[in-house]
């Protein structure tokens, strides 16, 4: 029988969960009731929930984590992040820690720049196309002045429209590049309303508008988090010998794209896990950052080393079009709550704690590989997740911690162990 529905989204949130249940669950009571346990006890918050998307039927908890002691430019931070990955905080607060006395973080906006286009097809002559521009362009501007009215007010709006031939790729392909400030707004909805504003302005009997979108490519929207220190206050058994193999460890990742992968994998391991918990985009910040990351034409790594003259340096630079205002980051109590802990920063103030949340992610990874390895770190953490599935009590739990400490953990060690004591 089909179980395709139609006006599914007009039913209500319980008609939608029997419907899924009878459809998909042999009408289990289960199911039904792992929703509505994850249902919040205060209506107000949970249609506040509700109405993000369509069709919500319940929510989807995830870890809520703080890392402290982060110093970034001399002045003091908490971390909120939002991670389900469970060695991540922990790495966070370890490396923030380290980091705190040995000169903390600094951190450096490049540019805040932002893009859009106006994707077009023209076939005929590109003088005329290019007088036509030339005539439309201050009605263009014209066509988004009720958008851009606010926007200019707080120092933003747009900064320059461009036509650009793309004819040598696509046949007729022409575009308007159009660069944008948005201030502390992340601004896609500003960009997208300027932007089809301009294609109305812009369109005419030749001009055929294909589409008009903000681009999440961002290479003009770039902040710089570093680290540094004297080898030697690099601490451990052999400073120079680690900070030798850190740099290879950054160097391989430059020129090797199945690393560098894996290794900005562990930067946005970071990066998300605070986009996520300022309800930001985190698929806007992936597809710019790996995007950058390719920009040389070889995938690379987004992190750099250097160790010269005695002084350790690590850096990373990356896009990260960020807002702190507008979006989820006022609708979301949470993400409103993780925007406060961090003293209610600026755009550009968020831009610099989270390249640091990545550079820190990325120096902990780092550390973890070229020492004791990554499974030392990762083990201890899944301990603790296997005795919480086996419903471990607190004696049982620090016994078999104690016990593993000298050993390797696997799920079925584990379990043994545990049935043993268990007996
Ligand atoms: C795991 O989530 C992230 C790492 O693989 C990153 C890395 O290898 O650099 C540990």
């Amino acid at each position: 029988m089909s179980k395709i529905i139609s006006g599914f989204s007009k039913l209500t949130k319980e008609e939608k969960i029997d419907w899924l249940a009878k459809t998909y669950f042999n009408n289990q009571p289960e199911i039904i009731q792992t929703l509505k346990q994850y249902w919040n006890v205060d209506n107000k918050l949970q249609q506040l929930h509700d109405d993000f998307i369509e069709n919500t039927i319940s929510n989807f908890y995830m870890p809520y984590g703080i890392a402290p002691n982060f110093v970034i430019n001399g002045r003091d931070y908490v971390i909120p992040m939002v991670v389900e990955e469970s060695s991540v905080v922990a790495a966070a607060s370890l490396v923030a820690k380290y980091w705190s006395t040995r000169g903390g973080f600094k951190t450096e906006v490049i540019s805040t720049t932002k893009i859009g286009q106006v994707h077009f097809m023209f076939a005929g002559n590109k003088t005329d196309l290019e007088t036509y521009f030339q005539e439309q362009k201050p009605k263009l501007h014209n066509a988004t002045a009720s958008i851009t009215k606010n926007m200019e007010k707080r120092g933003g709006g747009i900064l320059e429209i461009q036509l650009i031939d793309k004819t040598d790729k696509l046949a007729n392909y022409y575009q308007l590049h159009v660069t944008f400030e948005t201030k502390d707004s992340m601004g896609a909805n500003f960009i997208n309303s300027c932007l089809e504003a301009m294609a109305n302005q812009f369109r005419n009997d030749k001009i055929d508008i294909v589409m008009s979108i903000l681009s999440n490519y961002v290479p003009e929207c770039i902040v710089k988090a570093e680290v540094s220190c004297k080898v030697e206050d690099l601490g451990g058994e052999n400073p120079q010998k680690f900070a030798q193999k850190f740099e290879q460890a950054v160097k391989i990742a430059e020129i090797e794209p199945y690393r560098a992968v894996t290794h900005n994998k562990g930067i946005m391991n970071g990066i998300d896990a605070v986009v996520l918990a300022t309800g930001n985009d985190f698929r806007a910040i992936e597809a710019g950052a790996h995007a950058y990351a390719s920009k040389d034409g070889q995938y690379k790594s987004l992190t750099h080393c250097s160790v010269k003259d005695g002084v350790f340096k690590f850096w990373i630079e990356i896009p990260l079009a960020l807002g702190t205002v507008g979006g989820l980051t006022s609708l979301h109590p949470m993400a409103k709550l993780s925007l406060d802990m961090m003293q209610k920063p600026s755009a550009r103030n968020l831009m610099q704690i989270i390249a640091t949340a990545g550079l820190a992610q990325n120096f902990a990874a780092l550390r973890a590989l070229t020492t004791k390895g990554i499974q030392h770190g990762h083990m201890k953490m899944h301990l603790q997740n296997i005795l919480n599935q086996l419903g471990a009590s607190i004696e049982e739990k620090e016994e078999i911690t104690t016990y593993f400490e000298s050993k390797t953990v696997s799920h079925s060690a584990v379990v043994d162990k545990f049935n043993e004591i268990r007996k």
